[in-house]
């Protein structure tokens, strides 16, 4: 039932066999940003995020650390939770796959599927990755027989396996691409998807051995065999939408009739090593089940360091929790968000960290300083009234091109706008020169109407930089002397005369800079 006034976003669910990384914090603060502008917006949002605990992966990384599979979930779920929190994620719910409540649904999803006849036995032999749960077939492999993922050797396997006929829903995914030129964004990633189902698509092995790998959820048809660890993810997001209830008897469980829960969901985010099963394994599983497939899948870059993949056995995996410990949580989200042309790939470098940084502190911060300050110097802290503000037009342009910006996905974009707009404003100090007004007293109306346009803009911008900077905002807005921050309408009508501003510390101290030669 999500219509117009309602979005559900969704994140990846993240592996509980490691800890949380610049990768994984992308996605989620993307989502994050995404999820805080409607909701600045007006919208009733549901923000989901979480971890994906069952499979091969999180049973080895158990063993290996001596530790029962469940406690390694605990403490990585925990862990999770916790960076989201210090990264100021505002998810609304957070998922785990071995909770009950899913189990259920997954249970359900596949009763469904095989009572459909979408599901059928088979034997699989070929060549297989432990760590990316993948069957790779000899072509895809070559002479090395490495996986095409991670890179790793591969194993030959041969097992009973259930499939589900995905191939027959081959025509009508191409459909539903070709008909919906925006349900993978962006463009290139869609190109590359309905590349791949130019060949016949095969049928999606959905099972494994028990005898290999009991770390899963049972199938409702044969205990021997446990849910590959991808269909069992992939339907977290039909778990949290609340659209299936498995208490109820076949018939009546919801896979029939949507209605008043949050599926389909408005945007899956993920990364481009990602995009195939959630573009061609989730819809086609939810066509076989006859559920609706989601509205959107939004494929971001991959972040690089320098110009090397980032990687745990390389050691240059940038940790988000260790940069905020220096520029703290919003300056983290600002770069990543701005830095990342949305849908591009992008390079960590410490100089950009910087040089983006800066941007915050010198001309947003900045900004915010000199405007309260003059208030509270010229004017004893209380706005004062104008009949004009020398800023309109260009505040209206800013909030007209940030939702269109937002609505096309180029969330780099919506925020230079919103940059642009405190770059007006200092322009607009430096041509009205408060400080040679209030020595004029001839002028003392002149320089309510700079004072007052600085409070205006200062408004507009605490709104629309909420959702990258919501800390920062939050303490903006109340030396604006507001109730908390407006969204983007309340903003742009908010009255400021009369109300006393307070100055402080700046709100993106400066840091040392050679802070970046240190990281090198
Ligand atoms: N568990 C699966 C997802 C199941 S969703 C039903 C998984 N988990 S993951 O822990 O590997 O995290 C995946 C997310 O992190 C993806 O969106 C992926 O693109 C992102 N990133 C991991 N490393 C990354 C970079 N270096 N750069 C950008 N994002 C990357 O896959």
């Amino acid at each position: 039932m999500s219509g117009t006034d309602r979005r559900f976003f969704t994140t990846p669910i993240y592996y509980a066999s490691g800890e949380p990384h610049i990768g994984h914090a992308y996605t989620t603060i993307l989502t994050d940003v995404l999820a805080r502008f409607h909701r600045q917006d007006g919208k009733d949002v549901l923000f989901l995020t979480g971890t994906d605990e069952h499979g091969q992966k999180i049973q080895d990384e158990a063993e290996k650390r001596g530790v029962e599979p469940i406690e390694l979930c605990d403490l990585m779920a925990e862990r999770f939770e916790e960076a989201w929190k210090t990264l100021g994620i505002s998810y609304d719910r957070f998922i785990r796959t071995t909770e009950d409540e899913h189990k259920a649904v997954v249970t359900a999803f596949l009763k469904r599927l095989w009572d459909r006849e979408q599901i059928y036995e088979g034997t699989y032999s070929g060549w297989y990755c432990v760590s990316d749960e993948r069957y790779w077939t000899e072509k895809d492999i070559g002479e090395d027989r490495r996986c095409q993922i991670c890179g790793r050797e591969v194993t030959y396997v041969e097992e009973k396996n259930y499939f589900f006929k995905m191939s027959e829903w081959q025509d009508d995914l191409i459909k539903q691409i070709e008909d919906n030129p925006e349900w993978i964004v962006p463009e290139v990633r869609r190109n590359e998807i309905l590349g791949f189902l130019r060949q016949p698509l095969g049928d999606l092995s959905i099972s494994r051995p028990k005898s290999r790998l009991s770390w899963g959820i049972d199938l409702p048809f044969d205990a021997d065999h446990v849910a590959y660890v991808w269909v069992d993810a992939l339907i977290n997001y039909l778990t949290a939408s609340g659209a299936i209830d498995p208490s109820k008897p076949d018939g009546e469980q919801g896979f029939d009739d949507v209605t008043g829960s949050w599926w389909p969901a408005d945007m899956h985010l993920v990364g481009k090593d990602i995009l195939t099963t959630h573009s061609v394994y989730w819809p086609t599983l939810l066509m076989g089940v006859g559920l609706p497939v989601p509205r959107q899948i939004l494929a971001h870059g991959w972040w690089v360091v320098g110009d090397t993949k980032m990687s745990k056995s390389l050691g240059n995996v940038v940790d988000p929790l260790a940069l905020r410990e220096t520029f703290g949580t919003d300056a983290v989200r600002w770069y990543l968000m701005r830095e990342m042309p949305t849908g591009g790939d992008a390079s960590y470098t410490p100089e950009r960290f910087l040089t983006r940084y800066d941007e915050l502190a010198n001309v947003l911060g900045n900004l915010a300083s000199r405007a309260i300050s003059m208030i509270s110097k010229y004017r004893d802290g209380i706005v004062p009234d104008s009949a004009s503000n020398g800023l309109e037009s260009e505040a209206h342009g800013a909030l007209s091109e940030a939702r269109a910006s937002i609505a096309r996905l180029k969330v780099h974009e919506a925020f230079a706008s919103a940059m642009d707009l405190a770059r007006a404003a200092n322009v607009y100090v430096e041509e009205r020169q408060p400080w040679a007004q209030a020595k004029d007293p001839a002028q003392a109306s002149e320089l309510d109407e700079t004072l007052s346009t600085l409070a205006h803009v200062l408004v507009v911008l605490c709104a629309l930089f909420q959702p990258v900077a919501p800390e920062k905002m939050g303490v903006l807005a109340e030396r604006l002397g507001l109730d908390g921050v407006p969204t983007l309408d309340q903003a742009i009508a908010t009255e400021m005369a009369g109300r006393s501003v307070t100055s402080g510390n700046p709100l993106f101290p400066r840091v040392d800079p050679t802070w970046a030669n240190s990281e090198d």
